[in-house]
């Protein structure tokens, strides 16, 4: 079994670091708000450590889960960062959504100071974290893949290397990139449905059957209609995962004059104060128009 630090209990690193501890390895937790590192431990039993380096010290394995890159930079870097208390050989692996160039940036300050990384952001949700069953896209270097694997596992359906440092990030862009379209093409259907005066409920049983369904159309389809948006994954979130692929692409050439207008859309909804709203709460936008 392995000594693990996790540093982010939020939505998403509460879950997950209390299901490293289920599967018998010791953890030991930092939170920027300790009260949160104090309830885990009630909840969980393990360590918890006033620092990102303190919780590191030892570790064979430190995962991390924050918000943005900037986050990101602030609990891995510098004097009080996590790679200032890890030793060599071991493996640091960050659970973030972030862009890939701070996945490639990580894996060279690791480096240099004998650790591997890898950039492995998750898909799934807060149930998907909460039942240990992530889908993991991973960056990095084969042989430390295969170390962190077995541990990664422990919250993880799915966990595959995708290719070296930034291939994750990448990965996850192309699922948020397909994500966004999508909501919009449910969120105008179940609109077109309702202003049609159909029983959504039998129409999205039915059509979930056919060639329309998806996750979105499963999970989501019957609260849009409801107009429930105050749970899931946040269009804050939804808006830093479109600008970093947005980003990227200006780079990479590819064009996204969907997920750009998506973009925009969701700034709308926060204008509307839906800041916090699941993304599903594109609806909105086309129900009150
Ligand atoms: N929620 C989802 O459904 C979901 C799904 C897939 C991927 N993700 C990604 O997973 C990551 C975490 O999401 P989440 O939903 O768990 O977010 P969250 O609930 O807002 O939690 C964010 C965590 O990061 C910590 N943090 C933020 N900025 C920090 C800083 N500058 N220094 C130290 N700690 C900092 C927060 O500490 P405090 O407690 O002190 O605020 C908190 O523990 C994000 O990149 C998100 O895009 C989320």
């Amino acid at each position: 079994m392995a000594k693990t630090a996790f540093i982010g209990l939020g939505v998403m690193g509460f879950p997950m670091a209390g299901h490293l501890t289920k599967g018998g390895h010791s953890v030991t937790v930092y939170n920027r708000t300790p009260a949160k590192a104090d309830q885990w431990q009630a909840e969980y039993g393990g360590d918890a450590a006033p620092t990102p380096r303190q919780a590191a010290q030892g570790a064979d394995f430190v995962f991390t889960c924050v918000g943005n890159d900037d986050d990101l930079r602030s609990v891995v870097l510098g004097e009080d960062g996590a790679l200032s208390g890890m030793a060599g050989g071991a493996v640091f692996v960050d659970h973030t959504t972030a862009s890939a160039d701070v996945a490639r940036e990580l894996f060279e300050a690791a480096r240099a100071k004998g650790i591997d990384a890898i950039d492995a952001p998750v898909s799934g949700g807060q149930a998907g974290a909460e039942n240990g069953a992530l889908t993991v896209m991973c960056g990095g270097e084969p042989a430390a893949f295969e170390r962190a694997k077995p541990v990664i596992d422990c919250f993880a359906r799915a966990c595959r290397l995708m290719g070296p440092a930034g291939a994750g990030q990448l990965t996850k862009m192309v699922n948020q990139i397909c994500i966004a379209g999508l909501v919009q093409g449910l969120s105008e259907g179940m609109n077109f449905g309702l202003k049609a005066g159909l029983d959504m409920t039998t129409v999205i049983d039915v059509i979930s059957k056919g060639a329309a369904q998806s996750w979105q159309m499963d999970n989501r389809a019957q609260t849009m209609c409801d107009g429930k948006f105050d749970f899931g994954f946040a269009v804050d979130w939804m808006r830093k995962d479109l600008g970093i692929a947005i980003e990227e692409a200006r780079r990479n050439g590819a064009r996204l004059p969907v997920a750009a207008l998506v973009d925009q859309f969701y700034a709308q909804v926060q204008a509307r104060g839906g800041n916090r709203w699941d993304t599903s709460s594109l609806i909105q936008l086309l129900m009150n128009d």
